[in-house]
């Protein structure tokens, strides 16, 4: 669909919430207002598409938004959307509320489901990548995923101070879904002993090994950060076994959870938010369609969606030796 044609975009936050989505819908929202096209909210996501909850956005119903967490549209998962029925019903909404475009903000679930909803209807969209998880394809960045590392070093970093006074070991889960993203970079910043994640393939040993190292010379507690997606088991699971080989620990686990998806988004996460909502108004009226924006080496750049789906974001491998050196 060519520039002029398109008069309304409709824009929804899906799948988990994510500090700096709402800093990304104002952005979306002011872009039109800016372009001089009009914009619409979904609430719900895909299921407020298919239950038409839409609501037209202005200007000024974004006001004081930017430094909120969550979603004010709110955000649902659908399984009516994954039906043919769901989407019949969705679309027929979208021509009810005249809408041309559609921005989707969320991660790969919601792109995926975007992706079946243009090839049946020929509906023109873009995604914005907004989960904790960093674990999209094409962007260095994906939006919370700063402020969800913010709010579990703080929480790690106040779980030391008991691991510190009373000489324990914790096992601290962290979010992530099946990417260690959030684990890596939070275990290095808050001095973890040992950080394990899925893209590793630890073993049991090797943990062992690490705690060995870090008693040997001299430490009286450790930390050690799990991603949630790591396959030598949960946290409860790794701390019966490190009982049982070190049956003098005094071992605690902690699962850091959904705080880790609340909160004020940071900085990083707002001026991420606020480019890529940007970038995804620019990208539709450039005729762009089935493409994420993205921010690689702190440039713009839009990514086809099949490959931001199906492609991962490697681990940096210079992160992990990093953790092998300091974690002694
Ligand atoms: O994708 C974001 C995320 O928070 C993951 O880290 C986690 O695995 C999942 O969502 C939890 O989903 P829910 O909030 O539906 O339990």
């Amino acid at each position: 669909m060519a520039k002029t044609e398109i008069k309304t975009i409709g824009v929804m936050t899906s799948g988990g919430d994510a500090p700096g989505m709402n800093a990304a819908l104002r952005a979306v929202v002011r872009s039109c207002t800016y372009h001089g096209i009009r914009c619409k909210g979904i609430r719900l996501g895909y299921q407020g598409l298919i239950d038409n909850q839409i609501v037209e956005m202005g200007a000024r119903s974004v006001s004081n938004i930017i430094n909120r967490g969550g979603t004010i549209l709110k955000s649902a998962r659908s399984d009516e959307f994954r039906k043919e029925e769901g989407r019949k019903k969705a679309y027929e909404n979208i021509k009810k509320n005249e809408i041309d475009a559609l921005v989707v903000i969320g991660g790969d679930g919601s792109f995926t489901g975007a992706k079946a909803f243009q090839k049946e209807y020929d509906i023109p969209w873009v995604g914005v990548p907004g989960t904790i998880d960093n674990d999209i394809f094409g962007t260095d960045f994906t939006i919370g995923f700063d402020t969800a590392l913010n709010t579990a070093i703080d929480a790690i970093d106040k779980i030391r101070d008991t691991a510190t006074s009373h000489n324990r070991v914790f096992f601290i889960e962290v979010m992530g879904r099946d990417a260690g993203f959030i684990a890596l970079n939070s275990g290095i910043a808050s001095g973890a002993q040992d950080i394990l994640i899925p893209e590793r393939k630890d073993k049991i040993d090797d943990l062992f090994a690490s705690l060995d190292r870090g008693r040997r010379s001299g430490k009286l507690s450790s930390i050690v950060v799990v991603a949630e997606g790591e396959e030598l088991g949960g946290v409860y699971d790794l701390a019966k076994f490190t009982k049982i080989k070190y049956p003098d620990y005094d071992i605690r686990v902690t699962i850091l959870g959904h705080i880790q998806r609340g909160g004020d988004p940071t900085c990083a996460d707002r001026v991420l938010a606020s480019r890529l909502g940007v970038a995804a108004v620019d990208a539709l009226l450039e005729g762009k369609t089935n493409v994420m924006a993205g921010v690689r080496s702190n440039k713009i750049v839009y990514t086809p969606v099949e490959e931001a789906i199906q492609k991962h974001n490697e681990i940096d491998q210079d992160l992990l030796r990093i953790t092998q050196i300091l974690a002694r």
